[in-house]
């Protein structure tokens, strides 16, 4: 069986990918609210993506030549399960124009359920990662963001909490 395999600069790639589709859809979702608390939080929370990817860029550029190209190796059964699985959570990410004219219309309250629902799938994303990247540096920073990751939808629930009281 021939599975799919990464090499740890394929799964970074993947993961600053991830990021920027976080950086657009922030950057649209605070195009399209029009309260300025909603608008600053939006922005705020597209600047920390934008930082994530910054960090994945470094981390990227800093692995040693043997991990660059060395194939992350896994059970058969894993590499089937887990490679088709990130990649096409990875792939799935595509934000245009469609995507940002759709946030239009949408009330803010539903703008921030979105933004939970890409926090989730970031977090699932960058866990799938770290199992993958187990053997490489660059784990702690990867924990790190997770944190970060998590600190977002804490973020997000307070202003959805706030509101369902006003
Ligand atoms: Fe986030």
């Amino acid at each position: 069986m021939d599975a799919l395999r990464f090499n740890a600069d394929e799964i970074y790639q993947m993961a600053e990918n991830i990021e920027d589709h976080g950086i657009r859809f922030y950057e649209a979702a605070r195009d399209a609210a029009s309260k300025s608390e909603i608008r600053e939080l939006l922005g705020r929370l597209a600047e920390m993506e934008r930082n994530h990817k910054a960090r994945f860029t470094r981390m990227r550029a800093e692995l040693p030549e043997r991990d660059r190209r060395n194939e992350i190796s896994l059970s058969l059964e894993e590499a089937s399960e887990n490679s088709d699985y990130l990649k096409a959570l990875a792939e799935s990410r595509v934000f245009g124009k469609a995507e940002a004219k759709a946030l239009a219309d949408l009330p803010e309250n539903d703008l921030l359920i979105r933004a939970l629902d890409l926090e989730k799938d970031s977090i699932i994303f960058l866990l799938e990662l770290k199992e993958m990247a187990a053997s490489l540096c660059g784990k702690d920073d990867i924990d790190a963001i997770i944190r970060e990751e998590l600190n977002h939808i804490r973020m997000i629930n307070t202003r959805l909490a706030a509101w369902s009281k006003s």
